[in-house]
């Protein structure tokens, strides 16, 4: 059995979701991790839709070597050009062009007949194959097509060279059964299906995209669509951790597992979450903070006396660590290190030295440093474009339930002079991006999205605030990060970060 690809489309289905867009630095962050994880196919955007998405797409294609990079196009001259200039410097550059292949669409959207479809694909395809050879080709709302029509679109898309032949379930309306019996029926009827893979695209309103993703592999297919997290449009897509580990878990159903390291798949989950500021439900499968967590006294037995009794995978196995060992200010360098080894991070020499001073700095306001605390130091700081020309020197915050906020904040600019201002606002935070926008007088802007988060758990845990900000004239959002242990206090420095990139 030909093993299973894993096509990651978080940087296109999953960023072009309400909330989760993410800035060039952040994509390449999340392609590099992609890389590592060892996905086959990295969709990183869809190169005509801004400039920001070309250039994104670009310099991903030129930063990945070890697999194939993506853009999608719709079918027509443009987007295909535009999709080859951003991915023709990948190792392996793929155009992944689509149309609508159901009557709803194509009467409704398209306005076009079955025949038009037909020809727009034998025409397109072409030219998009006389610039590369790895050619997808999709049928958007493939699983409401008439199944004999959609034959014709693959077969024709087939003689025009396309490689591989995704069948998505654009609106998650599908069952298990019905997409194994669809890609079935395709692989057994279109001339040629042998020479390609056939890929599964699930979006998940109904909760099936996982279910139907393995239905599709059993029915043929041998490439899976799929987002960290399962993020994409509206209940998102099929989540990769979910597929991939399913499918470990189950060799005995699916022996043509992927090529994924599950090791890195806990802390690519949690870049991702952390980058669109959110975090996972206690119960998401694989990476939620319940999901491998056995509370009841029964269960709790049956663990003790052999782990398999009531744990299908291991914790270890999708990289998280369950090492009981506590670090703390006696902690040396040593051990530090040996611990963010264990968490699967790399760092070089000077980025061990900050991260160690930070953590020593860290273990005097707190017992005990939790790995999720150390997680976010490393990645935190691993994110963190150094900016220079301000740093946090000192701020006075004032706030209560009778009057205005007022908060003084104190900077030190790079050529050491300290500046101070103050101001009022409504709240603590408020109060303190007024007093920083006085001081650096910023171009203008909007605060988009600002969301704290508690890294670990008591009352002492670090807080981790991401801000997101947009320049009066333009679409991109700008994102800054803080971390402190002090809510107010990582909230400026999170706004420092970004009104920094914009100055
Ligand atoms: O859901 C969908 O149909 C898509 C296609 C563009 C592949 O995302
Ligand atoms: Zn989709």
């Amino acid at each position: 059995m030909k093993q299973v690809k894993i096509f990651d489309t978080t940087l296109r289905d999953g960023e072009q979701s309400p909330g989760c867009s993410m800035n060039l630095q952040e994509k390449l962050e999340v392609a590099r991790a992609l890389e590592k994880l060892k996905v086959d196919v990295i969709e990183a955007g869809f190169a005509i839709s801004s400039p920001g998405d070309f250039e994104s797409v670009k310099s991903i294609a030129e930063a990945v070597h070890d697999c194939t990079v993506a853009s999608l196009a719709r079918l027509n001259i443009k987007d295909i050009d535009a999709a080859y200039n951003a991915v023709r410097g990948a190792a392996d550059p793929r155009i992944h062009v689509f149309i609508a292949t159901s009557p709803l669409h194509m009467q409704y959207k398209l306005k076009m007949t079955e025949e038009q479809v037909l020809e727009k694909t034998e025409k397109l395809v072409a030219y998009a194959k006389h610039y590369c050879s790895n050619i997808q080709f999709s049928a958007e709302d493939a699983t409401r097509s008439e199944p004999a029509f959609l034959a014709k679109v693959v077969d024709t898309a087939i003689r025009a060279g396309a490689t591989t032949i995704n069948i998505p379930d654009t609106v998650g309306y599908t069952t298990p059964t019905e997409m194994h019996d669809l890609i079935a029926y395709l692989v057994a009827n279109v001339e040629n299906a042998d020479k390609v893979d056939f890929a599964v695209h699930c979006h998940n309103d109904l909760g099936l995209g996982v279910a139907n993703s393995l239905a599709g592999v059993l029915g043929g297919a041998t490439q899976i669509e799929c987002t960290i997290n399962g993020l994409g449009e509206r209940a998102g897509n099929a989540s990769l951790e979910e597929v991939v580990m399913a499918m470990r878990t189950r060799p005995d159903i699916y022996p043509n597992m992927p090529r994924i390291d599950t090791k890195r798949l806990y802390n690519t989950s949690k870049l991702v979450y952390n980058i669109i500021g959110q975090t996972p439900a206690l119960n998401k499968p694989i990476v939620g903070a319940n999901a491998f967590a056995h509370e009841s006294g029964i269960h709790q037995h049956g663990v003790l006396a052999n782990r398999s009794t009531y744990e299908i995978m291991t914790p270890e196995s999708v990289g998280i660590t369950t090492n009981k060992i506590v670090l703390g200010k006696h902690s040396g360098k040593h051990a530090f290190d040996a611990r963010l080894r264990e968490l699967g991070y790399e760092l070089t020499e000077e980025e061990l030295a900050d991260c160690f001073e930070k953590f020593k700095v860290l273990c005097d306001k707190k017992k005990t440093v939790s790995d999720a605390d150390i997680r976010a130091l490393v990645t935190h700081k691993k994110r963190i474009v150094e900016n220079t020309k301000c740093t946090l020197d000192r701020f006075y915050v004032h706030a209560s339930n009778v009057l205005s906020a007022t908060s003084t904040v104190r900077l030190k600019l790079a050529n050491g002079t300290i500046i101070e201002d103050a101001a009022v606002g409504n709240g603590p935070v408020d109060a303190s991006y007024n007093a920083v926008r006085k001081l650096l007088n910023p171009p203008a802007h909007t605060l988009e999205k600002y969301s704290i988060n508690a890294v670990s758990e008591g009352k002492d845990s670090l807080g981790e605030a991401l801000v997101k900000i947009k320049l009066e004239d333009s679409d991109d959002l700008i994102s800054g990060r803080g971390l402190s242990t002090d809510i107010v206090e990582a909230s400026i420095l999170a706004y420092l970060n970004a009104v920094e990139k914009i100055i």
